[in-house]
């Protein structure tokens, strides 16, 4: 089946959606693309230029702007993945270090590869009910500035995937204190600015740089994100310059339009859609009280973004999430955004509605659970800190070849492995593989964890550099 064929049959099952992009299959973007094809045109004269803005770009990054109370915002059109790309770089020169906070998005360990930059890890604490990464404390920060002072600033995920916050005006606070810059991956952030009701966003809380994925929670189609600027110890030119080389030279008027539609929708009924939203995700989580094997995420003494639904098991029984995720989709047209074996995931946004969480409710009151009852035990793993042998450029630039994991011994990484979940990369290229790291990932493979960057047909393999 081709890529036509693929997106008609999925269209046609008329999918609840509780996954990206926030637009919900256009629900609330259809009145703005009437003339789809119309919009998609280039640099042509009346239209302006991304890469130097000076018209209808500016000024929708005018709006942005004044919206999210930014000194600067840039739309993107490569989604977050470029921003990332751009701040990290912004604020190091080759050689140079950053604090980053371990589980920290694939694009920020490829901003290191690209840029030559050194980096420290922050080892995030793992909550056991639900698996999920917690907050970077202000105490952490300090230690580790403490021992590399100097580090030229860090980089810290809020919300995460799973919707939890740091304490985004302490960190900041703090760096600024010390001279450092603070970039924050807000790309599950986006919706945050538009009610009093949710958690402030990072800008607001003294972040110098905040990257968001627009397409992530906001009604905008996929790649669409921003990148906000609010600081003076940022060179702008520099990260001016580092979005031209990150971006395509031919920027989607259609994405770049979905943000503007979005802002539109933000800025006349972003609040009382949100406030109604949580509403409708309180009624939910109401009827969510009396189910028998489903409760939601909590986790002491942290801040969590209310509009991302983290379902986990209640009391000691264990569920089968992914089986849970097949019979939602199969039986009852809806789709969540993950399932793991501690929970499955939901992104919902305010495309969706009161019928949508009806159905929801619906479905997981009659699934039958019992039947998803599963013995595996899937403990909390506790991580073992690699150490350092290289950097991840010069390993990324080194040959490699695959051996066997237990032939693996103190030889050096030239591939990344992350456990899922939760996604903290177990080693980094240029990190020495050690017996209790072989120890440990023939003890998650056994438990079943996904791997990625295990290779060979059992996931019996990993890739070291070629040293002779
Ligand atoms: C935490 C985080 N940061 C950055 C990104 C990259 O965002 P984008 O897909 O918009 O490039 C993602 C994408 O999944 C993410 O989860």
């Amino acid at each position: 089946m081709r890529i036509l064929e693929g997106l008609k049959r999925i269209s046609d099952e008329n999918l609840i959606s509780f996954h990206m992009p926030g637009h919900k299959n256009g629900r609330l973007l259809s009145s703005y693309f009437s003339e789809y094809f119309k919009y998609d045109i280039t640099e042509i004269p009346g239209a302006d230029n991304l890469h130097d803005p000076i018209g209808m770009i500016k000024e929708t990054e005018e709006m942005i702007s004044e919206y999210y109370a930014s000194d600067k915002s840039y739309i993107i059109v490569n989604g977050s993945t470029a921003g990332i790309y751009s701040a990290v770089m912004a604020i190091t020169k080759p050689g140079e270090k950053l604090i980053i906070s371990r589980e920290c998005h694939r694009s920020v360990y490829s901003a290191l590869i690209l840029g030559g930059i050194e980096a420290e890890y922050i080892y995030p604490e793992i909550d056991s009910k639900s698996g999920a990464i917690k907050a970077i404390n202000v105490e952490v920060v300090k230690e580790n500035f403490m021992k590399y002072p100097e580090a030229k600033g860090m980089v810290l995920t809020s919300p995460t995937y799973l919707g939890i916050i740091s304490p985004i005006k302490e960190i900041s606070e703090y760096l600024h204190s010390i001279g450092k810059v603070l970039i924050v991956d807000e790309a599950h952030g986006a919706h945050l600015k538009a009610s009093k009701l949710l958690p402030c966003d990072s800008i607001s809380q003294g972040a110098d740089i905040s990257i968001q994925s627009f397409h992530k929670t906001l009604p905008a189609l996929t790649q669409a994100s921003v990148l906000h600027l609010n600081s003076k110890r940022v060179d702008r030119k520099k990260l001016e310059s580092l979005l031209r080389i990150h971006q395509t030279s031919s920027p989607s008027y259609l994405i770049m339009a979905s943000i503007d539609a979005a802002m539109n929708i933000m800025v006349d009924n972003g609040e009382t859609m949100s406030e109604n939203l949580l509403n409708i995700i309180n009624d939910f989580n109401e009827n969510l009280e009396s189910h028998k094997y489903l409760t939601r995420m909590t986790m002491k003494n942290s801040v969590l973004d209310p509009m991302r639904i983290v379902l986990v098991n209640k009391e000691n029984r264990r569920i089968d999430f992914h089986q849970l995720e097949m019979i939602l989709r199969r039986d009852y047209h809806i789709q969540v955004e993950y399932a793991y074996d501690k929970g499955i995931v939901l992104i919902p946004s305010i495309a969706n509605t009161s019928e949508d969480f009806l159905k929801l409710s619906k479905a997981l009151d009659s699934i039958s659970f019992e039947n998803l009852i599963i013995m595996i035990q899937c403990d909390t793993i506790e991580y073992v800190k690699p150490v350092k042998r290289m950097s991840i450029r010069d390993a990324f630039y080194s040959e490699s070849k695959d051996v066997n994991i237990t032939d693996s011994s103190k030889r050096v990484a030239s591939e990344f492995i992350i456990p899922y979940p939760p996604g903290v990369p177990l080693l980094v290229p240029g990190e020495e593989i050690d017996s209790s790291i072989i120890q440990f990932v023939l003890q998650l493979n056994e438990l079943g964890f996904d791997i990625l960057g295990l290779v060979g047909e059992k996931k019996e393999k990993i890739a070291v550099i070629e040293e002779d």
